[in-house]
């Protein structure tokens, strides 16, 4: 669970680009919303990228297998090349469509070319009732700013005028552990990873968008890639919460990214093409989630009972040792509520601080 400074706590996120801007793209909006495919409200809501200034991109909503095209094994790939209406869209229509209509919890992803667009962007946010801004300087299919000081000095410069909790999105091929290090301050969250070249992927094969340079790679061949940068953040001690994507296409995958660390998880690919799934899982994930916080609780009175009944000290000691594992997971769950009753509790000075 990754919870930002604003109160707000997520665990599942819709990667940018799986929902378009929140409303979904026309065949999930009138289709598979409607019909229950896909609920969005299991989500928080990553926008597809917005740049300050409208992009015309590859994406045609007409067709858009132009750019982006289905491979073997539950794969994607790419090349939108951040098609966007612009921010003074989100500004005057889509932020009103897509977020004040439905009610819908939205992060919205930006990526701002310039400071100054940094500094706008952060202030128009600032007055909007939005969970937090991903600022995503990662996209594999169009220019954004690469110069590590340069990366941090436009995170910093959204953060400090818009006020709200800031993430940033990185790609396998980033530094991702010295941006995230340098930006530990300022960013309450690291989206990693981001699709992945074409030919970091397969570099002996010819992609079916090569006239458009080759296009990012999502999908479960990226997932190995998506668990070592996890696995680098986590390693190095860096505290930034991870919030992990990448070729998250079963329940397994998902579970292995929250024991590996992961603050949150964000599914991107799994939606377009297999939204029943990513539904199911999601559901079984919560039911199961529901269900240990019932059991964990369960366990703290089975301890204190255990605990009460036996006067060897090094017993007891063992006992309280348990416990705080227990309430760290609990804790660390995010949706603990209940502070045990007085029975269920150790006496004082055996209770985990
Ligand atoms: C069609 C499409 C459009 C995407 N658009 C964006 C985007 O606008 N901004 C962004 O940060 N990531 C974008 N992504 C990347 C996804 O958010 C995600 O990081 C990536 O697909 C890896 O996750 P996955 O394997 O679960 O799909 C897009 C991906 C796809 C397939």
């Amino acid at each position: 669970m990754i919870q930002l400074s604003n109160g707000y706590k997520f665990d599942i996120a819709c990667a940018s680009g799986a929902l378009a801007y929140g409303l979904g793209w026309w065949w999930e909006r009138y289709g598979l919303i409607p019909l229950g495919v896909i609920d969005p409200s299991q989500y928080t809501i990553i926008t597809k990228t917005l740049t300050f200034e409208p992009r015309k991109g590859n994406l045609r909503w007409y067709w858009p297998w132009g750019c982006v095209r289905l491979l073997p094994g539950g794969n994607t790939v790419n090349a939108v090349g951040l098609t966007n209406p612009g921010f003074a869209w989100w500004k005057n229509r889509g932020y009103r469509d897509n977020v004040v209509k439905t009610g819908r919890n939205t992060i919205v992803s930006i990526m701002p070319a310039t400071l100054v667009e940094a500094i706008v962007m952060g202030q128009y946010l600032k007055r909007q009732k939005i969970k937090g801004i991903e600022i995503n300087v990662s996209c594999v299919n169009s220019d954004h700013p690469t110069g590590i000081d340069e990366i941090v000095k436009i995170v910093e410069t959204v953060s400090k005028h818009s006020q709200h909790p800031v993430g940033i999105k990185l790609g396998a091929t980033d530094p991702y552990t010295v941006i995230t290090e340098k930006l530990q301050e300022t960013i309450e969250w690291v989206d990693l990873i981001n699709t992945m070249p074409w030919k970091s992927v397969y570099p002996n094969q010819q992609s079916p968008l090569e006239h458009l340079g080759g296009g990012g790679v999502s999908g479960p061949d990226i997932r190995l890639e998506a668990r070592k940068a996890l696995g680098d953040i986590v390693r190095l001690g860096i505290r930034t919460p991870v919030l992990s994507g990448g070729g998250i296409d079963c329940y397994e995958e998902m579970k292995l990214r929250f024991d590996m660390g992961a603050g949150a998880v964000a599914v991107g690919t799994l939606i377009l093409r297999r939204p029943d799934l990513a539904t199911k899982m999601i559901t079984q994930w919560r039911a199961e989630h529901q269900y240990n916080i019932l059991e964990h609780e369960e366990k703290l009175g089975w301890l204190a009972f255990h605990f009460r009944g036996n006067r060897d000290e090094e017993y007891r000691r063992n006992i309280a040792l348990e416990y705080a594992e227990v309430v760290r997971k609990l804790a660390r769950s995010g949706k603990w509520e209940l502070i045990p009753t007085f029975e269920d509790q150790l006496p004082h000075e055996y209770m985990p601080s």
